[in-house]
C-alpha cells in the first residue's frame, strides 16, 4: 500500500466507555509510523488516564484550552490545527457530535477541530449505547457533520457496556486504524502550497470520482438522480439452516455485512426493496420488506413467491448447496456401538440459476461467487450457467476474510468486462455495485 508522507494526527478522545481501548488505538497509529497528538475531553479523563495516553504517544496531552504550559499566548489550537495532516475523534461521544456540528468550541478538542484549515480530514468515530445513535438529534448532527465533508466510521452492532445488543460499538483499533489509511491515502489533504480554493476543487473533484467516499454530497446527488429509483430489487442475504434434528444443523459463516451494505445503498437510491435473509448478526433497514426464512428451500419459496415484480435481483446469501435428506425430528441419540453417523445429503435448488433462466427481459440478476480457488473461471462459469448479467467475485483466502469482516475484495463480471477494485469497505463495495448495475440495466 502507498505511504503518506506526512503522519501528524490529533486523537480526539471523548466521555464513552470504549475510550479505555484509546491507549491501543494509539499504539496501533504509532505502528503504522503516525505521529499522535491526544487532546482529550474533561469527560473522557473518567474513563482513560492521561498519564497512559501520554506514555504511548510521546507527547504530553491536550485537555485544558488555557493550558499555559502548551502555549503561552492561548493561540496553540491555531499553531496545532495547522501542522497537521488529520484528525480522528474515537471515541466521539453524542455530546461533542452535537458540539462539532453547530460549531461550539467550548473546550480544547472542539476548539481546535473548529480551527482545522478545511484541507484536513475530520474522522469520527461515534461510539454510544444503541438507543442514543438512533436518537433523531443525533442521527440529525451525523448528517450535518457529513455535509461539512467529515468522514462517520460508523458505529458496529454487538453488544454494548450497558448490556444491551444494538448498534454502538467502537470498531476494534486496528479497523479503525486501517479506515484512516484509506481515508487518508484517497484525500487531497497532504499539505501543499496551493491557495484554498484550488484545493477546494481538487477535493471536489476527488470526491465525485471516488465510489469509496460515501460520505459525499456529490455521491448522494448521484444517488437522488439514480435511474433505479423507484425501481424494485429484492435481495438475499445471510447464511442458510440445514436441519440434520432439532437441535443441530449445518451452516455457515455469513454475517449478512455484504448484504445489508447492499441494502442500505439501495435504500439510500430510492429503491423499492424486499429482503430475504437467513440467519444474520447484523440490524436490518425497517425501510425494507423483510422476509425471514431458515433453510434453503424455505429462501427459495420466499424469492419464487416475490419475484414476478422485481426489477433487479441480487443474491449475496451463502445458500447451502446441500440440505441432510435424513434429518429427524427430535434429537438423535449418540449410538455407543458406532462411531459413525451418517448423514445424507442432497443437492438444495440453485435459487439464483432458477431466477436468471426465468428472468424476463427487463430484470437484471447478480449473483456472487465465493471461491477459494479458480476464481475467475469458476466465476465466469457461474455466470453462464445461472444466466446471470453479472456476478460479483469475491475470493475467500488469508488476504481477504470475507465472512463477518467490514471489509471486501471483489471482481465485477458481466458478458462485456471484468473489473477488479482494492480491498475497500462493504459499503465502498456496494456503491461500486450498484454504479456497474446501473450501467447494465435497461432505462
Ligand atoms: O454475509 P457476510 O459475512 O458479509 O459475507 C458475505 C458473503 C461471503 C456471504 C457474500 O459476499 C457472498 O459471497 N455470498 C455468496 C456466497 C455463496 O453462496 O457463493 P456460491 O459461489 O456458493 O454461490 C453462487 C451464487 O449462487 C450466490 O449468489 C448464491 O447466493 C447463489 N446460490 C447458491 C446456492 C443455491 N442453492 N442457491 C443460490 O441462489
Amino acid at each position: 500500500m502507498a505511504k503518506l508522507q506526512n503522519k501528524n494526527i490529533i486523537l480526539g478522545i471523548c466521555a464513552s466507555i470504549s475510550a479505555y481501548k484509546s491507549p491501543n488505538l494509539v499504539r496501533c497509529l504509532k505502528k503504522d509510523d503516525y505521529d499522535v497528538q491526544c487532546v482529550i475531553t474533561n469527560s473522557a479523563k473518567e474513563f482513560v488516564a492521561e498519564a497512559a495516553l501520554s506514555n504511548v504517544s510521546k507527547n504530553k496531552v491536550i485537555s485544558d484550552l488555557f493550558d499555559k504550559d502548551y502555549s503561552a499566548d492561548g493561540a496553540w489550537h491555531i499553531e496545532l490545527a495547522h501542522k497537521v495532516e488529520a484528525c480522528l475523534i474515537a471515541p466521539c461521544s453524542a455530546t461533542t457530535l452535537g458540539k462539532l456540528a453547530n460549531g461550539i468550541c467550548d473546550n480544547a478538542l472542539t476548539t481546535l477541530v473548529v480551527a482545522l484549515p478545511k484541507y484536513v480530514p475530520v474522522i469520527i468515530a461515534p461510539a454510544m449505547d444503541y438507543t442514543m445513535w438512533e436518537h433523531p438529534a443525533v442521527q440529525n448532527n451525523i448528517k450535518i457533520l457529513k455535509s461539512f465533508g467529515y468522514h462517520i466510521i460508523e458505529p458496529e452492532h454487538g453488544e454494548l457496556s450497558s448490556g444491551l445488543v444494538g448498534k454502538g460499538r467502537l470498531p476494534e483499533e486496528n479497523k479503525i486504524v486501517e479506515e484512516v489509511n484509506r481515508i487518508l491515502l484517497k484525500s487531497p489533504s497532504q499539505k501543499t502550497n496551493k491557495k484554498d480554493d484550488e484545493i477546494e476543487i481538487k477535493h471536489l473533484n476527488n470526491k465525485l470520482s471516488d465510489e469509496i467516499n460515501v460520505e459525499s454530497d456529490l455521491a448522494n446527488l448521484k444517488r437522488e438522480n439514480s435511474i433505479l429509483r423507484g425501481k424494485k430489487c429484492l435481495i438475499t442475504l445471510g447464511s442458510t439452516i440445514e436441519k440434520i434434528d432439532d437441535v443441530r444443523f449445518i451452516s455457515n459463516h455469513s454475517s449478512g455485512k455484504m448484504g445489508l451494505a447492499l441494502a442500505e445503498e439501495a435504500i439510500s437510491r430510492g429503491i423499492d426493496l424486499t429482503i430475504v435473509y437467513g440467519s444474520h448478526s447484523v440490524e436490518l433497514p425497517i425501510e425494507a420488506k423483510l422476509i425471514k426464512v431458515q433453510s434453503a428451500d424455505e429462501m427459495y419459496s420466499a424469492v419464487m413467491n416475490n419475484k414476478d415484480y422485481q426489477d433487479l435481483f441480487i443474491m449475496t446469501a451463502a445458500v447451502a448447496d446441500y440440505k441432510v435428506e435424513n434429518a429427524i425430528d427430535g434429537k438423535i441419540k449418540k449410538d455407543e456401538n458406532s462411531n459413525e453417523l451418517i448423514l445424507n445429503l442432497v443437492q438444495n435448488k440453485d435459487i439464483l440459476k432458477s431466477i436468471g433462466q426465468n428472468k424476463s427481459q427487463n430484470q437484471y440478476v447478480v449473483g456472487f461467487a465465493l471461491e477459494s480457488e479458480n476464481g475467475e473461471s469458476n466465476a465466469k462459469n457461474k455466470l453462464l450457467s445461472k444466466n446471470a448479467d453479472m456476478i460479483v467475485l469475491n475470493n475467500i483466502n488469508s488476504d481477504n476474510q470475507v465472512f463477518n469482516n467490514d471489509f471486501n475484495k471483489i471482481s465485477i463480471i458481466t458478458s462485456k468486462y471484468e473489473k477488479d477494485f482494492p480491498k475497500m469497505s462493504k459499503k465502498a463495495c456496494a456503491i461500486a455495485i450498484f454504479d456497474e448495475i446501473e450501467k447494465g440495466v435497461k432505462r
